[in-house]
């Protein structure tokens, strides 16, 4: 296959090329529109077909005569544990959970949120949503309380599905107290509480709406797959966007079935049978693609990896999973490999593995440092693929498509445009730039199927978010360029959304936390760049007057804070307090110019800022508690 072909035919005939590819998976019924509009103009795809997800990823396989294939491998070094389930196990135990949530009164339309560790339950959850018409809303495990209060008040679940317990390295988390905690503090009451009695550590009181799931799916029947409009929400993501309020991604089902496969085989170059293993959690959107749907839906066995890159045990833990489950192709973020390296610089622990099955390495979720690229590309003899999309988009947007022809790779740079996906790069104005200027990253509507359909509940929001900055073209946030052979660069968020470890976060919601400190007048969040993780946040304080207050007293009560209502996963460390924060005259926070500075890049003062001696102060600062490039 020729790249520029295939990718040409699906940007200037979208509706023959899908039509197509809608033919790779089987539907209850056909779509004969295969593009038409919702009610907003916005463009729908396959809007009468009829399909289930959760048959395309297990009876289907079952019935082509594949029911004893590997379909899931658990792999736990936190519990030393390692568990395979067929596609047939996997079915039964899918069934009869999706049996028991009916026989609580889980029906098509209603939502369910599901908080799990990475354990096979918690993909079984997923599907057993998916085959009976409740649209799931997965929340990462590391998200406190009050953030998963902030999604059961959005999507109004009529149940959680938990587990007792998770383990972080070597620290247990018991999962079904913050569950309870979240309940509380939320204004709307999921009316049941299933709980993945994991037998971990202590037994965790029992509430009056909690129901035992290994005792729902023991006590009910298999329950058959309901045909679903191609439209249907298959789930709702939430991520963080530019305020306090994460955003509900909506996900259908139709398009997003027909994307997964398209993209197994054309990206992942994935055939049928092999092992795909995505590192990553089920709580973020590569979980949901390319641990749960993607492989499943390809008939690849998936893994469920219950661990870390490093400390379970240490650095070796990735060569060896690759060797025991002869992983083909393997995803995991930049960050994974940072610590690995930094751990194993001289790669020691490769060499004790026999890395032979391993075809390709894709690598995702933040930016891909060229120095990492390179050390991955020295130690292992394998394609190490970087590749760019978002949890709106659901698949890759930008990548070396591995199944249609390898490109050379250009380190630094995330590929070519993905079939389906007309890339851009505009100026301020809305004008396209040429070659090598760079600017905002935007697509042309429509968006090939799969990606978002809508912000749950939230029309408005999707609009201004995503569609209004440049009419006829979708937003993503991200700056980047073109080389003059198309090759795209991405260089960084464009608003005030960090990733921190691969995680994406709301430096707003920071904000709006650390404003809430009785001692704090205002503050501003930045992420700064951190060698492991990408980037980590920095909070600027400015005390209120007459507030005594130590910096360390304070740091250590912003930073519980955060951990408190966000969760751990934030990662703020760094509190510092100054004078003023940098502003313009019309008092608009100069965020970017403290991150040049704090980054030890090369900066200007923006005429307009109302005092220039603030840029001393903050150097100041920094330098006094050795925080970014002044460590
Ligand atoms: N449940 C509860 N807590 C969690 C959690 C979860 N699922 N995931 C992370 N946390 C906690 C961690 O325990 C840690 O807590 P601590 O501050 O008390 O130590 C905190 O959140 C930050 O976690 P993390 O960002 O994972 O940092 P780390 O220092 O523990 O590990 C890495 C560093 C690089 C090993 C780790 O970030 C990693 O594996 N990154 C790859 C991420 C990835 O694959 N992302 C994929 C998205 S596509
Ligand atoms: P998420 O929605 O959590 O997947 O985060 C999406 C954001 O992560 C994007 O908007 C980018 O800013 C960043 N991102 C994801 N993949 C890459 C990549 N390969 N290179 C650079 N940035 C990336």
């Amino acid at each position: 296959m020729n790249y520029k072909e295939i990718y040409t035919d699906s940007i200037n005939q979208p509706e023959e090329f899908w039509a197509a590819q809608a033919d790779t998976i089987e539907w209850y019924n056909k779509p004969n529109t295969i593009l038409s509009n919702d009610e907003n103009g916005y463009p729908l795809w396959y809007k009468d077909g009829e399909l289930n997800v959760c048959y395309l990823a297990l009876d289907k396989h079952i019935q082509d005569g594949y029911g004893d294939q590997v379909a899931m491998i658990y792999d736990s070094p936190v519990t030393q544990n390692i568990k395979k389930y067929t596609f047939s196990e996997v079915k039964t135990e899918v069934a009869k959970l999706a049996g028991g949530m009916q026989s609580l009164g889980l029906k098509k339309g209603d939502t369910a949120v599901i908080y799990m560790p990475m354990i096979p339950q918690a993909a079984f959850a997923m599907l057993a949503c998916a085959r009976i018409g409740v649209t799931h809303s997965v929340v990462f495990g590391g998200f406190a309380p009050h953030e998963l209060a902030i999604r059961i008040d959005d999507c109004k679940p009529r149940a959680i599905i938990t587990a007792s317990s998770g383990i972080e390295i070597d620290r247990l988390i018991a999962y079904k107290p913050l569950v309870d905690e979240a309940i509380e503090l939320a204004n709307h009451k999921p009316k049941k509480v299933i709980v993945f009695n994991r037998k971990l550590g202590a037994r965790v009181p029992f509430k009056k709406y909690d129901v035992d799931y290994d005792a729902l799916v023991y006590g009910s029947e298999e329950a058959p797959c309901v045909p679903l409009n191609a439209t249907h929400p298959l789930y709702v993501l939430y991520t963080s966007g530019t305020t306090g309020k994460p955003k509900g991604i909506v996900r259908d089902s139709g398009g997003y079935a027909v994307a997964l496969k398209f993209s197994m085989k054309h990206i992942y170059n994935a055939k049928e049978g092999d092992v795909f293993w995505a590192a990553s959690d089920v709580g973020w959107v590569v979980g949901h693609s390319y641990i749960v749907y993607g492989p499943l839906i390809n008939r690849n066995t998936t893994i469920i990896f219950e661990g870390k890159p490093i400390k379970t045990p240490d650095a070796s833990t990735f060569w060896r999973m690759i060797d025991e489950h002869k992983v083909n192709i393997m995803f995991t973020a930049p960050t994974a490999i940072r610590a690995i390296k930094k751990e194993d610089p001289n790669g020691d622990f490769i060499k004790e593995y026999n890395l032979s099955s391993l075809k390709t390495q894709f690598l995702a979720g933040e930016r891909c440092d060229v120095a990492t690229l390179e050390w991955y590309q020295e130690h292992i003899p394998v394609p190490a693929i970087d590749h760019w999309w978002q949890t709106e988009s659901g698949w890759p947007m930008i990548a070396n498509m591995m199944g249609v022809e390898y490109l050379p790779i250009k380190p630094g740079s995330v590929g070519k445009a993905v079939c389906g996906f007309d890339i851009k790069i505009f100026g301020e104005n809305g004008t396209e730039l040429g070659p090598n200027e760079e600017g905002y990253v935007v697509l042309k509507l429509p968006l090939p199927p799969g990606t978002l359909l809508d912000l749950w509940k939230d029309n408005p929001r999707f609009q201004a978010g995503y569609l209004n900055k440049f009419p006829g073209y979708y937003f993503s946030g991200d700056g980047g360029f073109k080389d003059d052979e198309d090759y795209i660069y991405i260089t960084g968020r464009v608003d005030d959304v960090i990733n921190v470890a691969g995680h994406r976060l709301s430096t707003a919601e920071m904000e709006e936390i650390v404003a809430s400190h009785h001692a704090v007048a205002e503050c501003a969040v930045i992420g700064i760049h951190d060698d492991l993780k990408g980037q980590t946040p920095l909070a600027l304080v400015v005390t209120k007057h007459g507030e005594e207050i130590e910096h360390y007293q304070l740091e250590q009560e912003i930073v519980k804070l955060v951990r408190q209502q966000i969760g751990a996963v934030a990662s703020l460390r760094n509190v510092v307090i100054v004078n003023r924060l940098p502003k313009t005259r019309s008092g608009k926070i100069l965020r970017k110019l403290m991150r040049s500075i704090a980054d030890g890049e090369e900066f200007q003062i923006p005429s307009t800022i109302d005092d220039e001696a603030i840029v001393d102060e903050i150097i100041e600062v920094l330098t006094k508690y050795q925080i970014g490039c002044y460590k």
